[in-house]
């Protein structure tokens, strides 16, 4: 190979492996193998190793951890990097909206652009003529630093910007973008994981992780941690070439950025406001941590007539969710008794207001965990609440002490029975009531075995499970199909109608769906998933009872733990009494009779909201089906089901993959 052959084979060698990564990285999809794009870059390297004249700086190889830095140096931002004011709730929004109003023209017509609020540090990218050039920190917004070799180790920030008809006007003279690196919730968990493995302090948070790790002055630390740059902002010479902001998320990702996909043009309040809720429940299942919206005009023309108030642009507000945290005093720590035995600490609170609800209760997981946080009945702490997560105790706030705070002593005998509370195995943080009949254990059963994921029996709530225990009318799940109504009367909080309908209600489940009677079981570690991975596998319980571990290791998403535990509990004395108990009631689930499931093969992807149901139910429904339930459109991915407020880039994604889209109607028929 002469140099001008290895010339073009190199150009082309860079070529596909910068395709692989704006595929891989910004689209979300592969189109050769990891390992097939490093053995191009291993070919690339060799070629440029015999004709290191034609190295350069935007090559793929030359991603490569340089040496150490000595320190940054200063940049000054070519515009200031402004922050955000921050809003609240919808009064806040409309007065936003109002002050704008006041100061633009007469019946200048106002359009937002929505994204999500990353939780990471902003930064700037320069391209001179496509080309990476610098990468700087926002600092105090005018003045930042220069930590290019660093951020050049992160695969997310294109070298090169991708050559594009579209928006060829950006390859040339100076384009900057801004956007926010971000670490991923499940990086920083692993990173924490060999933290603690070799024996270093943990890292706070997935923000300050990824922020100290920009500001390392040794590139090579930082190629080793996981970092994503996600883009938000595009800026030219020209402010003309970017007319609005939902035209610089389409133009970033035409160069080669991942922007948002959620990202989205909202056309008024009321739009705004419903995105805000749909997203207030979503953003747990983000990737990166978030804690608002960023709401901004989308004319960009507009956005700069309205100017800057202190530090922030008057165009554009970041929505944030309510606080999660709060604090509040610790009354008293009582233990409570689950279904299987677990003692668990739980705090006993000063009514506090989170995220929208009162919180009274706070779980303590374990005795050693309020041991290692220190918490004491009489402390002031911090409690946090995530979605529908248990709220928890953070950490006490130990200066407010006044000495009057007493520390919690795990009681040795269960509250409820009295039995000795022992640990299956000495390592286990859990203390265990062994006793199976104990009340407490029996009412958090029956009360599973009911609930709407089990076996959805309206009106057999806690309160009323208790009521029924304490009446001695009920001990395991089977027996609640032996209540007559005058077994209800008998209680006070029964009348004639009341009675009737929980007895209908519980004899109209005596044919249950396999999944749900499984999972009603309460078998150790099935969760709703598993139990339809289960009644898929199996189709009747008789066999699934039967099963061995290893039969039960076979099923996709069965992993050893389930097997055993699922082993046991069929084992156990008791249970085949509760199943026996069951047959002879003539309660016992359906077997699940498609041969494969109707959907069985078939991938699906739900995006917006759909009007009869919410998503985790629609990917319940597929999945009892035999279907996959995915979370983005990719390759594979069978069918759209478009819901309402649903985001352009979803919808041209799966146009240009071709996916078949499916209406919520189309999709009812096919589930039905
Ligand atoms: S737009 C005036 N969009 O939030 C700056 N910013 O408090 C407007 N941020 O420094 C930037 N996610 O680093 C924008 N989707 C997003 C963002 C975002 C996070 C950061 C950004 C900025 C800070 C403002």
């Amino acid at each position: 190979m002469n140099k001008k052959q290895a010339g073009e084979r190199i150009s082309k060698l860079r070529e596909l492996i910068n395709d692989y990564r704006y595929h891989y990285h910004v689209l979300d999809e592969s189109v050769m193998s990891e390992a097939a794009a490093d053995s191009l870059k291993h070919e690339l390297s060799q070629l440029e190793t015999e004709y290191p004249e034609l190295i350069t700086s935007d090559s793929p190889t030359q991603r490569v951890a340089g040496a150490p830095l000595p320190g940054f140096t200063q940049v000054e931002h070519s515009s200031r990097m402004l922050s955000l004011n921050d809003v609240f709730d919808e009064t806040e929004i409309r007065g936003w909206q109002d002050r704008m109003i006041k100061l633009l023209p007469e019946n200048s017509k106002l359009e937002y652009f929505a994204d999500i609020k990353m939780d990471g540090l902003a930064l700037a990218l320069v391209y001179e003529d496509g080309v990476l050039v610098r990468g700087i920190t926002r600092g105090d917004g005018f003045v930042g630093e220069d930590v290019t070799s660093n951020i050049r180790t992160i695969d997310s920030v294109p070298l090169r910007l991708r050559s594009s008809k579209k928006y060829e006007s950006f390859l040339h003279g100076r384009t900057e973008v801004r956007g926010e690196i971000v670490m991923y919730k499940d990086d920083f968990a692993k990173l924490n994981e060999q933290q603690a493995a070799a024996g270093k302090k943990l890292f706070a948070n997935p923000r300050n992780t990824a922020a100290g790790t920009i500001r390392q002055l040794d590139p090579q630390l930082v190629s080793g941690r996981p970092l994503h740059f996600r883009a938000y902002d595009i800026l030219r010479n020209d402010p003309s070439d970017v007319p609005t902001n939902s035209f610089a998320y389409e133009a970033l990702r035409g160069l080669g950025f991942l922007a948002n996909k959620d990202a989205t043009v909202l056309k008024d309040l009321s739009a705004i406001m419903r995105f805000a809720e749909e997203w207030d429940t979503k953003r747990q299942t983000l990737p990166f941590n978030t804690d608002g919206l960023v709401i901004k005009v989308n004319d960009r023309q507009l956005y700069r007539r309205l100017g800057v108030v202190g530090k922030a642009p008057r165009a554009a507000v970041a929505l944030k969710y309510a606080a999660e945290q709060a604090t509040t005093k610790v009354k008293d720590i009582f233990v409570s008794i689950g279904r299987t035995g677990a003692a668990t600490p739980v705090a006993m609170l000063e009514p506090v207001l989170i995220a929208g609800s009162t919180v009274q209760m706070a779980t303590l997981h374990n005795e050693s965990e309020v041991a290692r946080k220190d918490i004491r009945i009489g402390d002031t702490v911090i409690v946090h609440k995530a979605g529908d997560i248990i709220p928890e105790v953070v950490e006490p706030l130990v200066k407010l002490r006044d000495g009057s705070e007493k520390p919690f002593q795990m009681p040795t005998h269960c509250p409820e029975c009295n039995t000795k509370l022992v640990k299956y195995k000495a390592e286990d943080a859990v203390w265990r009531c062994p006793n199976e009949a104990c009340p407490s254990r029996a009412w958090k059963r029956i009360e599973h075995f009911a609930s709407k994921s089990a076996l959805d029996i309206e009106g057999l709530g806690e309160k009323n499970v208790i009521a029924l225990i304490n009446a001695e009318l009920v001990k395991d799940p089977a027996d609640i199909y032996t209540l007559t109504v005058e077994d209800l009367l008998k209680l006070d909080r029964f009348a004639e109608v009341s009675a009737n309908k929980l007895v209908n209600a519980i004899q109209s489940k005596k044919e249950p769906p396999l999944n749900r009677f499984i999972y009603g079981l309460g078998i150790r570690h099935i969760g709703t998933q598993t139990a339809i991975d289960l009644a898929n596998h199996f189709k009747t319980l008789e066999i699934l009872s039967e099963a061995t571990i290893d039969e039960l290791a076979e099923v996709e998403g069965v992993g050893e733990v389930v097997a055993e535990s699922t082993v046991e509990w069929f084992s156990e004395p008791r249970n085949q009494k509760l199943l026996e108990k069951f047959k002879k009631l003539k309660v016992w689930p359906l077997p699940v009779k498609h041969v494969g499931g109707k959907l069985s093969g078939q991938r699906f992807v739900v995006t917006g909201s759909l009007e009869s149901m919410g998503r985790e139910e629609a990917g319940e429904r597929i999945r009892a089906l035999g279907g996959t339930f995915q979370s983005s459109v990719g390759k594979d991915t069978d069918f759209l089901v478009v819901g309402a407020n649903v985001g352009a880039s979803k919808l041209t994604k799966a146009a240009k993959l071709g996916t078949k889209q499916l209406t919520e109607k189309e999709f009812l028929e096919v589930i039905k």
